[in-house]
């Protein structure tokens, strides 16, 4: 037997003003799209938005459903945009940023597991790793150089074949 272990590195920034020029407006453009997420069973508000290859941004909400597990994830509605309206263009950066009702919304959340693995298919099938960017409506922001790092010993369909 032998133990291994996989860590990574982050960059923490204590607010927006902090990041490049580019960083900071497309984390601001994800701060705004959050008016557009249609969240009213859990009024917890997630806004995305992409900088494409081609200079192109993609963005996308939450969409909710009253059959709960319908609802789909800003990331996921983002990355279904992005794959129809620029095919094959591989994205840049991902901004995510949230809106919770309470107004608590102060420190980065991270995406789900589901949009992880949504995430890591679209860096393989583009062959470009995505830089994430996460924050709430202010406070602290996390800088995430590729997003396979937030799903190690991923799945990758390697072995499908
Ligand atoms: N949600 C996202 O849109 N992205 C995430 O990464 C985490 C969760 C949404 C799903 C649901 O509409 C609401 O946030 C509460 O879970």
């Amino acid at each position: 037997m032998k133990k291994q272990s996989i860590q990574f590195d982050y960059e923490v920034y204590a607010s927006v003003d902090q990041l490049t020029s580019e960083d900071m407006l497309l984390m601001k453009e994800a701060r705004e799209v959050t008016a557009k997420a249609y969240a009213p069973y859990s009024h917890f508000l997630v806004g995305a938005v992409a900088q494409l290859a081609n200079g192109a941004k993609v963005s996308g909400t939450n969409q909710e459903n009253a059959s709960f597990p319908v609802g789909v994830c800003a990331e996921r509605t983002l990355l279904a945009s992005a794959a129809m309206l620029h095919t094959d263009v591989p994205i840049l950066t991902m901004a995510i940023a949230y809106h919770n009702l309470n107004g608590e919304s102060g420190k980065p959340v991270s995406p789900c597991g589901m949009c992880r693995q949504a995430i890591h298919e679209y860096e393989n099938r583009t062959h470009q790793p995505i830089k994430i960017i996460l924050s709430g409506m202010k406070g602290e922001v996390y800088i995430i150089e590729k997003a396979s790092l937030l799903l190690p010993l991923s799945f990758d369909g390697s072995e499908l074949r």
